[in-house]
């Protein structure tokens, strides 16, 4: 692929830039942040020649396979020339998706030995995140590996050597933390407008079968249209069990429970936004309260989080909450706390209140104030507004867009990607390790800087 000069988009950078001029007038420091204004400019399309094409191939081709490709398809100059997966009936529907000349097979080796493929989309359930990044990337090939990462804290440190040892682009796939929501909660955090970070808290809640994992099982499955053995292969030896192909996140062979599927994108939100590198201590508790399906991992789940200072922030704690019982509603937020005021981000929104004033009725100041001689000016100042809402511009391509925007930058000019190993395994180690902390009944001691077990 040639490498072509990056152009930026003076237009749009001025139209983003306004964006966060609109609401906050009161408020100079938020916006001058030059970090964010950077970060804009980098998100922005850069050019490329006809036939610097990017092919790509998805191994695991099934809900988020599927629509990962759909989302990498709609990024300008790229092309799909093949996919795997272990289910017949997703190979047959991927080829009457993006055409029957489509190479399809049930061993990823064949997808990593083609010339013809820049980069995989890897899509399969957490336990083959791992051996699949590692091979693609030895193979050459640029990755975007799904969520979270790894399937267990042990393995993080080999995909990080692998994706150095190769030079190749590697993303992982929490898109969330590419959204204009966080882009413009980073921007008001780094500019102070909640205060002193104190404390921050996230909330999954589901409330129906599917929401709960329990997805349908296709009519056809069996041994004959699905390779169980190589779906088994690099975990415990058992039975064909069509519950544990389809139903693969119930079971802790395969998946990473509903901390590894959900906590980490509130994990990944949160460091983006903080640029924080992740919790020193760990904690977890939760239950199987509802969903007693023969499932091994729970369906409630509360984690809790010390924050260590760093230069980026102070000392701060974090809870997480995942409930698939949830009777109110189905819902999901990130909040942030700060002294002066908190934010609810989400993708495409970032609600920011403030409370600069403090409590004439605190008892504690009218004491303090009663002693005191100094006169204080009766004159009331202006003050910024208490509320802002920001949203995102209608026709928002959305979180999915930019990450893959991103990825693909990084694929074709080699520039870094906001979600590289490094930061992939700092999202997923808390929620590997919140895991860990609930089945075994223990606080957890990690050092987030060299992503080691303390
Ligand atoms: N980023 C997001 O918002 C998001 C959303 C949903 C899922 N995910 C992640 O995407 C991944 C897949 O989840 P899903 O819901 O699409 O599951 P899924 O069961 O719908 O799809 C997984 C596919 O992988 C195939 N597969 C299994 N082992 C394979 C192997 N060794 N080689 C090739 N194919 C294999 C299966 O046949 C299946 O088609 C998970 O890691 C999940 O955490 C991310």
């Amino acid at each position: 692929m040639n490498k072509t000069k990056k152009k930026d988009s003076r237009r749009s950078f001025i139209k983003k830039a306004a964006l966060g001029t609109t609401v906050l007038a009161g408020s100079p420091a938020i916006l001058s942040s030059k970090n964010m204004q950077q970060k804009l400019l980098k998100r922005e399309h850069q050019e490329f020649s006809r036939n610097d094409q990017i092919q790509i191939a998805v191994i695991g081709a099934g809900g988020m396979g599927v629509a990962d490709s759909k989302t990498a398809l709609s990024v300008p100059g790229v092309k799909m020339v093949a996919a795997c997966d272990l289910y017949d009936g997703h190979l047959a529907a991927a080829k009457e998706r993006w055409g029957k000349d489509l190479f399809t097979t049930r061993d990823y080796m064949e997808v990593l030995n083609r010339k013809d493929v820049d980069a995989v989309i890897i899509g399969t359930p957490d336990h083959w995140h791992k051996q699949i990044s590692i091979d693609a990337l030895r193979m050459g090939k640029g990755v975007y590996c799904e969520k979270p990462m790894v399937k267990d804290i042990s393995e993080g440190h080999d995909v990080i050597t692998a994706q150095k040892n190769s030079g190749k682009t590697f993303q992982v796939g929490s898109q969330g933390l590419s959204s204009l929501g966080n882009e413009k909660a980073k921007e008001l955090f780094e500019s102070g407008a909640i205060g002193q970070f104190i404390y921050a808290e996230g909330f999954w809640a589901r409330n129906s079968p599917t929401g709960a994992w329990q997805y349908p099982v296709p009519k056809d499955a069996s041994e004959k249209t699905v390779d169980w053995n190589r779906y088994i292969s690099n975990t415990t030896k058992r039975d064909w069990d069509p519950l544990r192909f389809f139903r693969w996140r119930n079971y802790s062979d395969y998946g990473t429970g509903v901390s590894g599927d959900l906590f980490v994108h509130l994990f990944s939100s949160l460091h983006f936004i903080t640029s924080s590198v992740g919790p020193n201590k760990i904690m977890a508790t939760g239950g199987l309260r509802y969903w007693k399906d023969g499932r091994e991992v729970p369906d409630v789940l509360l984690g809790m989080f010390d924050y260590p200072e760093t230069k980026a922030h102070p000392a701060f704690n974090l809870s997480l909450r995942v409930n698939f019982v949830d009777g109110t509603s189905g819902t999901t937020y990130l909040r942030m706390v700060g002294s002066e005021g908190a934010m609810d981000v989400t993708w495409d929104d970032v609600y920011l209140r403030r409370n600069l004033v403090s409590d004439p009725i605190d008892p504690f100041l009218a004491e303090k104030t009663k002693n005191t001689t100094k006169i204080f000016s009766e004159r009331k100042k202006m003050r910024p507004p208490k509320e802002a809402h920001y949203s995102a511009e209608k026709g928002y391509k959305g979180a999915h867009y930019d990450h893959f925007t991103n990825f693909f930058n990084g694929v074709r000019h080699g520039k870094p990607v906001v979600e590289d190993a490094v930061f992939g395994y700092r999202a997923a180690a808390p929620a590997l390790l919140c895991n860990d902390s609930y089945f075994d009944n223990k606080i957890i001691h990690w050092d987030p800087v060299n992503m080691k077990l303390r």
